[in-house]
């Protein structure tokens, strides 16, 4: 477990929130960070393999000045991007992958110098010659080594941030895979000032080997029983219909509890992760009469719950979405 980062040391002072900033390092612009430290977070018997990187920001501009819910670029660098060693020919570039910050706004350090991520490795085979393809810039990442240098950009986005006065709000927080990132930092947050009222985090992952800073979380709910922390593992149970378990099958079994919170105006919903999570949320916000979401011209209820993934509908019903109460980050 990680446990440095999740409650501020008696002696250290508790450094304010900092003011939104972007593009403080441009890709013409990047900043060599040096990795201070990593550690694998997913179970050494899981097929995938995730990382919490710690990147140095000391001496730069953006160190203190980011805030979670935002992403730094990495640029790709090394042996991953190159077409002798990679059969990742048309991944081959230079562009900027960005990745969701983990780490509060104070850093793993609490002084803010320092930025994590938690990234997993890209691993996979063309479907056609059934070679090896690898991600150029994730296998690059979690293949660092600490006193290595990574060019950083960022800090990029303003729409999935935590509110000014976060302490006067609930939450729902929903994650798949490593979507998981900024509710690592947006908890440290809220629990490091006090936050008093509920949160709920509903994270889903392929196998129970996956659940990325479970005993972080557990950490967490010991000691605030208003932090509800489940688990949707997708490959190991079931859903009362007895197909996958998903976030959103997780969301309707606790359903007592949630739909109540959410129907209270200062009750704020996030969702980070794989973009089909969306096509199972969206359909569950309707069926509990959520005021989150609005039924665009036309539809119903019922047209929403069938609808295929391609259908033209969901960018309507994206559109229709509380955007003051709701935030999403998928892809
Ligand atoms: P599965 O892959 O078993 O279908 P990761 O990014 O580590 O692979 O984890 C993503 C998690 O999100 C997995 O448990 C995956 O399940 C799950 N998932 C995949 N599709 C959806 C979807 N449409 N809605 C919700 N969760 C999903």
């Amino acid at each position: 477990m990680i446990t440095s980062f999740l409650e501020k040391p008696a002696d250290s002072p508790l450094m304010p929130i900092p003011e939104t900033a972007v593009n403080i390092y441009t890709p013409k612009n990047p900043f060599p960070a040096e990795v201070m430290s990593k550690c694998r977070i997913t179970d050494a018997s899981s097929p995938n393999y995730s990382w919490h990187v710690v990147l140095n920001l000391k001496g730069s501009k953006m160190a203190g000045k980011y805030r979670i819910g935002q992403s730094v670029g990495v640029v790709p660098t090394g042996r991953f991007n190159s077409a002798e060693f990679n059969y990742a020919h048309e991944a081959l570039n230079n562009k900027i992958r960005l990745y969701s910050i983990t780490s509060a706004c104070w850093g793993d350090d609490w002084k803010g110098e320092t930025v994590s991520l938690c990234v997993k490795r890209e691993i996979a085979e063309d479907e056609e010659t059934g070679e090896l393809v690898l991600g150029v810039d994730s296998n690059y990442i979690c293949d660092a080594k600490p006193g290595d240098e990574m060019l950083v950009t960022g800090p990029v986005g303003k729409s999935f941030l935590l509110p000014d006065n976060p302490l006067d709000y609930n939450y729902v927080f929903t994650a798949t895979g490593t979507g998981i990132a900024p509710f690592v930092g947006m908890l440290v947050e809220l629990f490091n000032q006090g936050f008093e009222r509920e949160v709920w985090l509903v994270f889903g992952v392929p196998y129970s080997t996956d659940i990325m800073y479970n005993e972080e979380f557990l950490y967490f709910a010991e000691r605030h029983p208003n932090f509800h922390y489940t688990t949707a593992i997708s490959r190991e149970q079931t859903n009362a219909r007895g197909g996958k378990m998903y976030v959103q099958d997780r969301l309707e079994e606790h359903q007592d509890g949630i739909a109540p919170l959410l129907a209270q105006s200062d009750t704020l919903f996030y969702m980070c992760g794989l973009k089909g999570m969306e096509y199972g949320i969206y359909p569950w916000l309707y069926r509990i009469g959520s005021n989150l979401v609005n039924l665009p011209d036309g539809l119903t209820v019922a047209d929403i719950q069938g609808l295929s993934r391609n259908a033209p509908e969901w960018s309507k019903i994206e559109r229709a979405r509380d955007r003051k109460r709701l935030f999403k980050e998928t892809y």
